[in-house]
């Protein structure tokens, strides 16, 4: 992010040709949040109480570093320090400059200081997490330049892999797409007894998978879109990068040993769907989602991943000769309408092209005796609906010269529409019908839900080669609609009433307007 002017039009020459693009240089980073929404107190937000179990100092900052050979690159990240609390809350991976992972159990009380050091208004989204309306990390509650906000809040999921990462939005659009490609982005899991009680891999055996897709300059300087016709184009797809990184770095091959493995994938990409196989052909044996476990392990021929999306894997090496390589791969797939007429001519790496992720290398033999529990979860049931329930209805939408809208409604700061406000207590079914060319990963804040089912008769533009691969069962946050689709999903609104968020995660989708308030009314 330095103030040299050169390092822009090196930029704009070394992409000539296709579309404007521009590096992480200050005039960009400086044109987000400004107006918008009031700043709060910097009081804390959330709990009460006086005792927390966990206490931990969160900075949004910017740093310079290495990421592919040669120069370093320029990126925003965050640094994370314990103040209070076991030690295994908080682990670094060296090697990476996303957050460092949040370990929470169930039960903990946790407070947050976030301190702002970015030059532009931020926030932190618990991503996936049951928590109050105000400490949920949404752009009406923007951190300013220099400021800190603490927030604390209960842990009252069950085990899963969630994440946390900024969600600023200003008068001139959205901010999520750049601050998270820029790097502010972490897991966050949370533990509990039913989960640990079925001692899956641990430690070295449960491997933690961000997947991101990044463009960089020939002197390793990360290149995000601007404003300009080809970032039009780019906007209207979401943004794709020709290089893949796996916890913020190049895809890499991993020594391991003849046992049984825990794959735990978040897709942290701005809008690329990931389509997840073994190289070997092997089924992929699906042991949770964004929720958590499910009751059963369910074997896929491969796994769709979409944006925000988790999925959590069982991958059995025990029968491996010594000196093997097993690849985790992305597969091919069709991206419709999209991916024809110069649409992706931007990336170097298409949607739906195939690459690898990861190289599992099998260097020692053990002996063990862990295996796959038959029975996964056992306490929770999935939301109970009638025919009485009531079905709430979304279309999705292109509005001409606008973007993606959800029921012919851009994001409009807080307002909130008749038909966007629900009760506390209640159930309901919500449906998305996709009327578009392009798939949406669709996210509600706040609450995990149950996909009731989905119904391919529509039209899919062309797009192919995922659906066998989408992972229905169980909990989720994030739901794939696909293009032609209508799904359904049943949720509760329990506990917290107040103002919450529903958007496509396709970053790009989200920032450009695809995104709107809810209300839960006490
Ligand atoms: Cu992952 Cu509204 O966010
Ligand atoms: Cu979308």
């Amino acid at each position: 992010m330095s103030r040299k002017s050169v390092h822009r039009r090196t930029v704009l020459q070394a992409m000539a040709g296709t579309g404007i693009l521009l590096t992480l240089s200050p005039g960009f980073l400086l044109t987000g949040c400004d107006g918008g929404v009031k700043a709060t107190e910097s009081g804390a937000l959330g709990l009460d109480s006086e005792e927390y179990d966990v206490e931990l100092n969160l900075r949004a900052t910017s740093d310079s570093v290495p990421i592919l050979p040669g120069a370093p690159s320029e990126v925003w990240r965050y640094r994370v320090e314990l103040l209070k609390g076991p030690e295994s809350t908080l682990s670094e991976n060296p090697d990476s400059y996303l957050g460092p992972t949040i370990r929470l159990r169930r039960g903990q009380t946790v407070k947050i200081h976030i301190h702002n050091e970015l030059p532009e208004d931020t926030t932190v989204h618990w991503h996936g997490l049951h928590v109050p309306s105000d400490v949920d990390g949404q752009p009406r509650l923007p951190i300013r330049p220099g400021e800190t906000m603490t927030v604390g809040f209960e842990v009252l999921d069950r085990a899963g892999l969630f994440w946390y990462h900024s969600h600023a939005h200003g008068e001139q659009g959205g901010r999520v797409g750049f601050q998270s490609y820029a790097g502010l982005a972490g897991l966050l899991i949370v533990e509990d007894d039913e989960e640990l009680g079925l001692k899956l891999p641990i430690g070295e055996n449960e491997l933690l998978l961000v997947l991101q897709d990044r463009t960089f300059t020939g002197t390793n300087e990360l290149v995000y879109l601007d404003g300009g016709m080809g970032a039009m184009m780019d906007r209207m797809r979401g943004f794709l990068g020709d290089q893949i990184l796996v916890n913020g770095a190049p895809p890499a091959t991993r020594k391991v040993a003849t046992r049984p493995y825990r794959v735990r994938v978040l897709n942290g990409s701005n809008a690329r769907i990931y389509k997840l196989a073994w190289s070997d052909g092997r089924p992929v044996t699906i042991i949770g989602a964004d929720g958590g476990l499910f009751e059963n392990p369910e074997d896929k021929p491969y796994a769709t991943l979409a944006p925000a999306q988790r999925l959590d894997i069982w991958v059995d090496l025990s029968d491996s000769r010594l000196g093997s390589t097993l690849e985790l791969i992305s597969g091919s797939y069709e991206a419709g309408m999209m991916g024809g007429m110069g649409m992706m001519g931007n990336s170097g790496l298409p949607a739906g092209s195939q690459f690898n992720l990861m190289a599992l290398k099998v260097t020692e033999s053990v002996d063990t005796a862990e295996t796959l529990p038959v029975q996964l979860a056992l306490e929770r049931k999935r939301i109970p609906i009638t025919d009485a329930t009531r079905i709430r209805q979304f279309e999705l939408s292109h509005v001409m010269m606008q973007g993606f809208a959800i029921n012919g409604r851009r994001f409009d700061r807080t307002n909130v529409a008749d038909d966007e406000r629900v009760r506390l207590g209640d159930t309901e079914i919500w449906e998305f019908r996709n009327r578009t060319p392009m798939p949406h990963p669709m996210h509600v804040h706040g609450l995990q839900f149950n996909v009731i089912g989905r119904d391919a008769n529509g039209n899919r533009r062309g797009w192919s080669g995922l659906t066998q691969g989408l992972v229905d069962s169980g909990w989720h946050d994030t739901v794939l609609v696909m293009p032609g689709e209508t799904v359904q999903f049943a949720m509760k609104f329990e506990r917290f009433d107040g103002l919450y968020i529903y958007h496509c995660h396709n970053m790009e989708h989200e920032d450009t307007g695809m995104m709107r308030y809810f209300q839960v009314q006490g």
